[in-house]
């Protein structure tokens, strides 16, 4: 059997998993992958932090210098996150001609094109399935099994803790405070969760696979998010009533050439595959023309899935007997983003107003004018000082909706736009 040495660069909860599924599964990955896979290094910041895992001290280094300096190592295994150091760690293994395995999703849809750029260079490799999806092969996927098709339309639930909370906040009619509070203590959400409640988190993601399924350089600025925490018990009980489930969903979609790139909490009929992922599960929904719809559903996040997509592409680098970068950028285009205001969706709309004649219908009036139309308008009962309207549009282009909507926030009988969530049929 031929031996590999590869360098862990992190030992926290990715690197522990990967080292566990080594230990674990050493002998069929060896099989499989014809080497005998030997860690011979990991980076850590403290040598001496106990971390309930059984690595002889002799492995761990906090200098990258024991790494980048052993020509024996030919894999570096990138599970520690973040851009600074990370990034000049990963140019400086390329640049010494170490393929790299990174499961760094924010790096990648940061500073990807030139970390791809020198990969090509320097005719290595680098693997990232454990970038977007945790444990859910759906860049491969995209990428391999997938590369007949053009893709058309991609549609995931690719953050476990906003779909844990509003998971709690469907099923248990928690609010978005407790259901945070709750995701927290279960350690399924961090400290500050302002990455994935905000959706920074799904936009890194998104951003990598609309790259990939569409061949195009995405600016991550493109992408545009909007999070979670503007959504109320009450909302999800109406869309309950019109047979609704409201998720975080990760929108890209190619429309006659032109891309829209979006990340947003989206009502979605309870029928549809994606309303009954639950829990801190993920799924991605990929349309192709030649597949139809498909649906990969796994653990988006965790020691073990998300090491079995690490270990996966290690073993994808020794199969492929380094022929260079899986990644050409060579025939990526630049396709262009839709602002938001051109995008054209279905609207649910909760607003609370004056509780007096003809309001509703200047409402009505306003949004014909702005060219919106409705599906549906219904007046809740009067709590407190104001009425509930809940009105859900056709399809109508967002800058309407929004011109339409700005216009009525200035009549004196409303009191709030209290939320807009887009409909996916
Ligand atoms: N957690 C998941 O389920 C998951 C899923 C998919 C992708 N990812 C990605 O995987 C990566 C790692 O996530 P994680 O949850 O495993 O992180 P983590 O638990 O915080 O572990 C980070 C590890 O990297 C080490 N480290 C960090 N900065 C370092 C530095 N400057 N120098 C040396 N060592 C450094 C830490 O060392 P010490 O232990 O000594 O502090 C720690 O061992 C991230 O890019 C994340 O986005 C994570």
């Amino acid at each position: 059997m031929k031996k590999v040495r590869i360098a862990l660069l992190g030992l926290g909860n990715v690197g522990k998993g990967v080292w566990n599924i080594l230990q674990k599964n050493g002998g069929e990955i060896a099989q499989r992958s014809g080497y005998d896979i030997e860690i011979a290094k990991i980076l850590v910041r403290d040598v001496n932090k106990d971390r309930g895992v059984k690595v002889p001290k002799e492995l761990l280094t906090n200098d990258f210098d024991d790494i980048i300096s052993d020509d024996s190592i030919e894999i570096v295994v990138e599970v520690m996150g973040g851009i600074d150091p990370t990034m000049e760690y990963i140019l400086r293994s390329v640049r010494k001609k170490k393929n790299v395995v990174t499961a760094n999703k924010m790096l990648i849809a940061t500073h990807g094109k030139e970390i791809f750029r020198e990969v090509e260079e320097n005719g290595v490799s680098i693997n990232f399935e454990a970038s977007v999806a945790g444990g859910i092969p759906v860049i491969n996927g995209i990428n391999e099994n997938l590369a007949a098709n053009k893709i058309e339309e991609i549609k995931g639930i690719i953050n476990g803790t906003t779909n844990y909370i509003l998971t709690k906040m469907t099923q248990d009619g928690m609010d978005f405070d407790a259901a945070l509070q709750e995701a927290q203590e279960k350690g399924y959400a961090e400290a500050d969760p302002t990455s994935d409640v905000e959706g920074f988190d799904a936009a890194y993601k998104l951003a990598i696979l609309a790259a990939l399924a569409f061949e195009t350089e995405v600016d991550i600025n493109n992408v545009y998010k909007e999070g979670i925490t503007n959504i109320k018990a009450m909302d999800i009980e109406y869309a309950k009533e019109m047979g609704y489930v409201v998720k975080l969903l990760a929108i890209a979609k190619d429309v006659d050439g032109k891309l829209e790139l979006r990340v947003h909490p989206t009502m979605i009929p309870s029928i549809h595959p994606l309303a009954n992922v639950n829990d801190a599960f993920n799924a991605v929904f990929i349309k192709g023309n030649a597949v139809g719809e498909l649906m990969l559903y796994g653990r988006g996040a965790g020691e073990l899935p998300t090491g079995s997509a690490v270990v996966g592409d290690i073993i994808s680098v020794l199969r492929s007997e380094r022929e260079g970068s899986n990644i050409s950028l060579s025939h990526y285009t630049d396709k262009k983003v839709s602002r938001m205001e051109a995008v054209e969706a279905e609207y649910y709309i909760r607003m609370t107003l004056v509780d007096k004649p003809g309001v509703l219908g200047r409402i009505a009036t306003k949004l014909g004018e702005n060219n919106v139309s409705i599906y549906s308008f219904i007046q809740k009962p009067v709590k407190g000082d104001f009425a509930t309207v809940v009105l859900v549009t056709h399809k109508n282009l967002e800058g309407n909706v929004k011109k339409a909507l700005k216009e009525i926030c200035e009549m004196d009988a409303i009191n709030k736009v209290e939320n807009v969530i887009r409909i996916e049929q």
